[in-house]
């Protein structure tokens, strides 16, 4: 019997099928989503088929399930039309919404609601701001859902509203879904919209499903808590190097963070995983390459022929604002410039280091809210560098496990095609063999970090 995982991310559409019964990977298929933080989820649907009919289609597939990128607002009206394209989850126009809807509620209410005091990536604070700024668009919203709800709801081919579906891991990252009682919270969605008379995706638990056209549909996820599934991360500290950054860890308990570092949402298997995001990651290392005018494995050799802490050059990565800490005006900054740190191997040593301090900030955090932090596993596109891998133990001050590089995401959406098409989560993980990559902490790398960050937003606030 054969299962399929879809990742809807933020750049591409992948899907892998696999054996429900042994996890063999069978067939698999990816197509690009268009750049930008604003796009038609008619986009999607079109990468979702290229990648589905590179993958050999669903005719022997018995169940499916999709994962995505979390956040995105998707709005539709009554007739089941996209109202206007989504905004991403990196998309931070929003972000006076979420600063107002914080001062109307107060954090520690939003964090003891939701367990997430909702910065510019929450779908709350999109809502607020269609609301205050294309009402004629928000008077037709009949429906509201996740990118993943959307993509599961055409896969069924339910005209109907009251068929979209959604599952608990993406649901709690909405701003008004309370992931501890599983209930919806409309006062919520009426403050921060001024109305809750729209149907909200139905939210299935972890091994439930709808019938789809031949197959079964799975719950889907969002796309943390399906790398955590497709890992079979279970109580690890996952870092993530993908357009975002995420540092994640599963727990019993839902985080209630009033500072807002740590998003309580929950995780794909039924209970929670707390995380920390950052909006920069990869793509620090990609714009170090575009400024050095070197290739990924070009940067990954200059940065290794640098000494750790690049003689004190410092790189401050909010090159897109930044989400946590919630800056999302803020620029990047290079700091402890000399005649000595001014070569390439420096630089490039520096936007490694500053990305993955961003992340080990996340690990702070995490530890700061009682979660034991021994070894971290690395995951993500930016994972691959051989220079993030032999970095990143001495920025984070534990060992860090690399496993293969793989679609964890869709795989985890698999994983739970499997679970609800045999009614027991498989035994077979996606995880494959590991590298362990340890190394001494770099001395007054971090102290030198925070301090650099501290100067840089003194000066730009
Ligand atoms: C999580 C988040 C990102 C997106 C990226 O809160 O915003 O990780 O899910 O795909």
């Amino acid at each position: 019997m054969l299962v399929a995982g879809i990742d809807s991310s933020t750049q591409s559409c992948k899907v892998v099928v696999r054996d429900a019964a042994s996890g063999e990977l069978v067939r698999e298929g990816r197509a690009p989503h268009p750049d930008g933080t604003e796009v038609h989820p008619d986009r999607w649907w079109e990468a979702l088929s290229a990648a589905l009919e590179q993958a050999g289609g669903l005719s022997d597939v018995e169940a499916v399930s999709v994962a995505g990128q979390q956040h995105g607002m998707v709005c539709l009206d009554a007739d089941g039309e996209v109202v206007r394209p989504a905004l991403l989850w990196n998309d931070t126009r929003s972000a006076e919404a979420a600063a107002d809807l914080v001062d109307e509620i107060g954090a520690q209410a939003w964090a003891d609601a939701v367990g997430t005091v909702p910065v510019a990536s929450i779908t709350v604070t999109k809502l607020r701001w269609l609301a205050s700024h294309e009402p004629d668009h928000a008077a037709r919203v009949a429906a509201v859902c996740l990118p993943h709800d959307w993509l599961t709801w055409k896969l069924s081919g339910s005209p109907s509203l009251d068929d979209l579906v959604t599952d608990r891991s993406d649901a709690s990252g909405t701003g008004y879904f309370d992931a501890r009682s599983g209930d919806y919270r409309r006062d919520l969605l009426r403050a921060a919209f001024g109305r809750d008379d729209v149907v909200l995706p139905r939210v299935l638990g972890p091994a439930e499903s709808i019938p789809g056209p031949g197959c079964l549909l799975g719950a889907g996820a969002g796309d943390n808590a399906g790398a955590a599934l497709g890992l079979g991360a279970d109580d690890d500290v996952v870092v993530s190097l993908g357009t975002s950054g995420v540092v994640s860890a599963r727990g019993d308990r839902q985080a209630a963070d009033p500072t807002g570092t740590i998003a309580g949402f929950a995780d794909a298997t039924g209970a929670f995983l707390p995380l920390v995001v950052t909006l920069n990651a990869a793509r620090v290392l990609a714009a170090a390459e575009h400024l050095l005018g070197v290739d990924h494995a070009a940067l990954s050799g200059l940065a290794l022929s640098a000494p750790p802490g690049s003689a004190g050059l410092t790189l401050v990565p909010y090159l897109e604002g930044e989400r946590t800490p919630n800056l999302p005006h803020a620029t990047g900054a290079i700091h402890g410039l000399t005649l000595a740190t001014s070569t390439p191997a420096h630089l490039a040593r520096a936007a490694i280091e500053g990305m993955l301090c961003g992340q080990r900030g996340g690990i702070a955090a995490l530890e700061s809210a009682g979660v034991r932090v021994t070894g971290v596993r690395l995951v993500g596109g930016a994972a691959r560098s051989e220079a993030v891998r032999q970095i990143a133990p001495t920025v984070f001050g534990v060992p860090v496990t690399v496993p293969e590089p793989g679609e964890y995401v869709a795989d985890g959406a698999a994983r739970q095609a499997a679970w609800a098409l045999t009614g027991s989560l498989p035994e077979w993980t996606a995880g494959g063999a590991s590298t362990v990559y340890s190394g001494p902490e770099t001395e007054g790398l971090w102290e030198r970090y925070t301090e650099a960050t501290h100067k840089h937003l003194d000066h730009v606030e």
